[in-house]
């Protein structure tokens, strides 16, 4: 065991110590000789995400065995999106300080990440970078398709569109009873290609989870041999002493957002890779997102962007089907923890024509530019986010008359009401809905369309906040707008019947006031109280924007111990 004693007193009495504690399971002392590897339990009956780990962590502690290692789990975090209040993007940082300090303060070798539901992937992914010993992610998987009468569902796009038509009066409360009960048939996260989805296919990229280990169902038994696969594969990257600091460089980051673009992933997977990235001292600037989406071709036909779900992709050959199309733009001389650079294993990988339709050829995208684009001007100095692919393309050269909602509970308050002044051609903007503000940066970023014009048959309008939106969500949504209002963005200055124009193929957002107004307008904004107690307290003071992943700035690595 790499820390046989505790890092104060009598060596010989903590060593003493440990030995006599560590026969709790009937260990021997010379079983702590071989690896030990720790798994990250982040089993929950309320994260229903990660309500099924039990038979896969007895999988990954079969391989650790098999491959000559010692498995011991132990508790961390566990975020499910939907039960967590009031949104597990603020809770995602304190589930990275815990995996991270966890993984360093025991006596562990190695560690497997099981993750799953949205944010606990990225703050695994955070933590163990920070920590930095042998890393391997492995994830619950998604659901398997649901079904209503002979229509593919898919959580959460479907919540979202049945819940929509519902208000239109399209879809009857008897029809909404049976969509509901067929709209998270078995155990697993989400499977379109929302944020967890997301995150575990990038996690392939970035080479720290086994290849085609992302897409394989909740429920199939490719998961169980898998999660046994990467229990062998830790033990491997121990003895070879294969840490996340030897498998993360910028090339790896590349290839994840290449990946991203291809699949027409969640724009949280942004903010996420920025932050992992900056666990390493790496920097994502906005704009490298935005050139590599302009040079990457959308491949992937996934919802909420396109037709098929997570269960089709596994067939056409998961991540690696994708990764193998993109070689071509990849850096293949990546290390991953296979202990062999990508290009290598993905050297073997075939894809089958009877899947064309859900992973296209590279020379025959669905698009010839991925589904993500950023946005710069005086509305979002520092950038804001737009899932093109997922909005109406009509939209996307648009400019309209500001409705603006204070903040989450002002938007509940009067999205509905029959006397807002709200028409098809304008544009819903939400303040205070950021890191700082909200606080947490909740995903309300798809604001609800206003009853009336649902009514009416509308069913998008242009929406901006500095909010987040669901990966599963959907709409012309322009997200992330940085700075946020709370520490006195631009966006804090719009007022109801303000111009704004967007025009995504320029990547500009313009608020249309003349810079006097603006300046006027500044100039009587009060910053937001900061209240709040505890972790949200910490939080508000020191999460960083979303340009620059919603970090804590302390969790950055620490420059001051490097040398001049
Ligand atoms: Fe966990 Fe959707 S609720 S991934």
């Amino acid at each position: 065991m790499s820390k046989s004693y505790t890092s104060y007193g009598d060596r010989g009495f903590s060593q003493f110590l440990r030995r006599a504690f560590n026969r709790h399971l009937g260990y021997s002392e010379t079983d702590f000789d071989k690896p030990v590897i720790g798994i990250c339990n982040t089993s929950s009956e309320i994260n229903r995400c990660h309500s099924h780990l039990g038979p896969l962590i007895e999988a990954i502690k079969r391989g650790v065995i098999m491959a000559g290692g010692v498995p011991l789990e132990f508790p961390t975090i566990s975020l499910g999106e939907i039960n967590t209040s009031p949104t597990t993007m603020l809770y995602r940082n304190l589930a990275a300080m815990d995996t991270e300090e966890m993984i360093r303060a025991q006596p562990i070798d190695g560690v497997v990440l099981l993750g799953g539901c949205d944010k606990v992937t990225p703050a695994q992914l955070m933590g163990a970078v920070s920590a930095d010993i042998p890393a391997i992610m492995f994830t619950g998987g998604p659901m398997a398709n649901g079904e209503y009468e002979g229509r593919t569902l898919g959580a959460c796009s479907d919540c979202r569109f049945f819940w929509q038509e519902y208000r239109g009066g399209k879809v009857s409360e008897e029809e909404l009873v049976k969509i509901n009960a067929a709209l998270a048939p078995t155990a697993g996260h989400c499977m379109v290609m929302g944020s967890a989805s997301t995150m575990a296919v990038c996690s392939e990229a970035l080479g720290l989870m086994l290849p085609g280990a992302a897409a394989i169902p909740a429920t199939h038994n490719q998961r169980l041999a898998a999660a046994q696969e990467t229990g062998k594969q830790i033990v491997e990257a121990v003895n070879r002493d294969l840490k996340p600091s030897n498998i993360l460089t910028l090339g790896s980051f590349e290839n994840a957002i290449r990946l991203l673009m291809a699949v027409g992933g969640s724009s949280n997977a942004v903010i996420h890779l920025i932050a992992i990235a900056g666990r390493m001292g790496i920097e994502l600037p906005l704009r490298l997102f935005d050139e590599l989406s302009r040079t990457t071709p959308f491949l992937a036909n996934l919802r909420p962007a396109g037709k098929y779900q997570m269960e089709d992709l596994f067939r056409a050959g998961g991540a690696p089907a994708v990764l193998k199309e993109l070689s071509p733009l990849l850096h293949l001389n990546e290390m991953t923890i296979t202990g062999q650079p990508i290009g290598e294993w993905l050297k073997d990988i075939t894809i089958s024509e009877t899947y064309r339709d859900i992973v296209h050829p590279y020379d025959k995208p669905l698009h010839t530019e991925g589904g993500i684009a950023i946005l710069h001007g005086n509305l979002a100095p520092n950038g804001a986010v737009i899932k093109t692919k997922a909005a109406s393309q009509s939209l996307l050269s648009h400019r309209g008359k500001a409705i603006v909602f204070t903040s989450a509970e002002d938007l509940e308050a009067r999205i509905n009401d029959p006397e807002l002044d709200v028409k098809e051609d304008d544009i819903l903007v939400l303040q205070y809905a950021g890191p700082v503000g909200a606080p947490g940066m909740p995903e309300v970023g798809m604001l609800p369309i206003p009853d009336k014009l649902l009514k009416q048959g509308v069913r998008d309008m242009v929406r901006i906040s500095d909010a987040r939106m669901s990966g599963t969500a959907f709409g012309t949504v322009v997200l992330h707008v940085t700075p946020e209002a709370a520490v006195g963005g631009t966006i804090a200055l719009v007022r109801t019947g303000d111009e704004i124009e967007l025009d995504v193929e320029r990547r500009s957002l313009q608020l249309l006031v003349p810079e006097e107004e603006l300046t006027r307008r500044r100039s009587e904004w009060t910053p937001l109280e900061m209240t709040g107690r505890g972790y949200t307290r910490l939080y508000r003071e020191h999460v960083l924007q979303a340009d620059k992943g919603c970090d804590f700035d302390f969790l950055l690595p620490d420059r001051s111990k490097e040398p001049k």
